[in-house]
């Protein structure tokens, strides 16, 4: 086997079937087995991934299995299992131990190996090498170790695995190199780091610029609105800018993996290591997770302008996603919206073409499928997620009162964030 990838998800996925185009004899490892099976049957759990790529992944001889001696026939292991945040808010490196552990236990001289899941600088060369040297065996010498950054975004039509630059830092100019000479066997253009903390801190410093200008707009659209200023038009003309600036836009709230929680990582470790706060990262965080309650307090202003109140008004949800057409949930700001609407008393309904069942603090919100008659019946209509199935100028008109969070409006019976 040229590669075994460890955690068959949204990053793990694309980098095998990528692989696999190029020529690579690749083996899936996951601890999941119902996520194994499913990929034998042939089918797919991520967005980027249609069954006809799995089945073409399975042609091309790709096999996914939970057994780990199956990780030592492999010449190189890329590492790409979640990174969650802990109870405290801190890194959740458990699932990355536990795979290195899983390499460690068949490690040979010569192999390979890639950590991809994002993580604090420092975790490759302090966590992972020393499971690994358990093996007996030593980083730099006997084998090579690195770490480079997924930097997959779900849902883009235009960048994917093979034609997004890959960073790659080793323990070891040499085990860069390795690296290097690996991902450019199915991946344009690789980027060398001088070692894995500056791999590591590269990711990290792209999602904390995300995070922080997304906070930024965040910010000016509340002030904004309360000063009768049309944001999205700023932005639009700050837009024409050649050199200098570039655009994000506000919203109901970050979700997703990168922004609300790697972010947490690079403050986490701050602290814990130099003991003062990443002052930008934590205001980022404070802005981008109240904007939820924002969206609602506006709604609420909506009602009460037309005489009505909060309390029992029916109030549908457009797309209950993270971000616009996918299907993945994780940290998606609806889920406190929908919370913070049902405490004062709204009627929660939700539609979403990707999402069959939806359920917040352990209550299932019902779905609608009739779109334009609930649009046209609901008190308040807000669009969270723009999927590319809605006409928002149109629902706008159906509706009696429309919220558009996403700015993508313009006629004069919608309200815009
Ligand atoms: N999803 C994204 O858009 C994205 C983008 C960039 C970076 N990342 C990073 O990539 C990493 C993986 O994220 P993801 O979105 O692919 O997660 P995911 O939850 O989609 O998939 C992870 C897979 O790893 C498996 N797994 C857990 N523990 C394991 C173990 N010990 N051994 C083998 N498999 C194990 C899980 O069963 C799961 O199938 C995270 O660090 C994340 O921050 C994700």
């Amino acid at each position: 086997m040229d590669l075994v990838v460890l955690g068959l998800g949204y990053v793990g996925l694309p980098l095998a079937q990528q692989a696999l185009r190029a020529g690579l004899s690749v083996v899936g490892y996951d601890v999941n087995i119902d996520v194994v099976r499913a990929l034998n049957d042939g089918s797919s759990h991520v967005d980027d991934l249609s069954d006809a790529d799995i089945a073409e992944m399975l042609r091309h001889g790709f096999r996914a299995t939970t057994d780990q001696s199956e990780i030592g026939t492999a010449e190189t292991a890329v590492i790409c299992v979640p990174t969650p945040l802990s109870e405290d808010g801190g890194p959740e490196l458990k699932a990355v131990k536990a795979a290195a552990h899983s390499v460690a236990r068949s490690l040979r001289a010569g192999m390979l190996v890639v950590l991809e899941s994002t993580t604090y600088p420092g975790t490759t060369d302090d966590v992972v090498r020393p499971i690994l040297e358990k093996s007996g065996l030593t980083a730099g010498v006997d084998f090579f170790l690195a770490f480079s950054p997924e930097r997959i975004d779900p849902g883009n039509e235009h960048y994917g695995t093979h034609n997004t630059p890959k960073v790659v830092g080793g323990d070891t100019p040499e085990s860069t190199d390795r690296a290097a000479a690996f991902y450019s066997r199915f991946i344009e253009k690789v980027v060398r780091a001088n070692g894995t903390r500056e791999a590591e801190t590269a990711k990290l410093l792209e999602n904390t610029y995300r995070h922080i200008n997304i906070a930024l707009v965040n910010e000016m659209a509340r002030f904004c609105h309360e000063l009768g200023i049309d944001l999205w038009d700023v932005i639009n003309a700050a837009s024409t800018k050649p050199f200098g600036f570039q655009a994000f836009y506000p919203g109901p709230g970050v979700g997703g993996h990168c922004i609300p929680i790697d972010p947490n990582y690079l403050s986490h470790n701050v602290r814990a290591k130099l003991g003062y706060p990443f002052r930008f990262v934590e205001l980022a965080q404070e802005i981008n997770a109240t904007m939820p309650s924002y969206v609602a307090s506006r709604a609420q202003n909506i009602l009460n302008d037309a005489g009505l109140a909060m309390n029992g008004a029916s109030v549908l949800l457009l797309g209950v996603t993270y971000k616009a057409d996918i299907a993945d949930q994780r940290e998606s700001p609806a889920t406190p919206l929908a919370r913070r609407l049902a405490a004062l008393g709204a009627k929660v309904t939700y539609h979403d073409p990707r999402v069959e069942r939806w359920s917040v603090s352990g209550f299932e919100v019902p779905k609608v499928n009739d779109l334009e008659g609930a649009v046209a019946s609901a008190d308040l209509v807000i669009l969270v997620q723009n999927h590319r199935e809605y006409e928002a100028n149109r629902l706008a008109e159906v509706a009696k009162r429309f919220f558009d969070t996403r700015g993508v409006t313009s006629g004069e019976k919608s309200h815009r964030l």
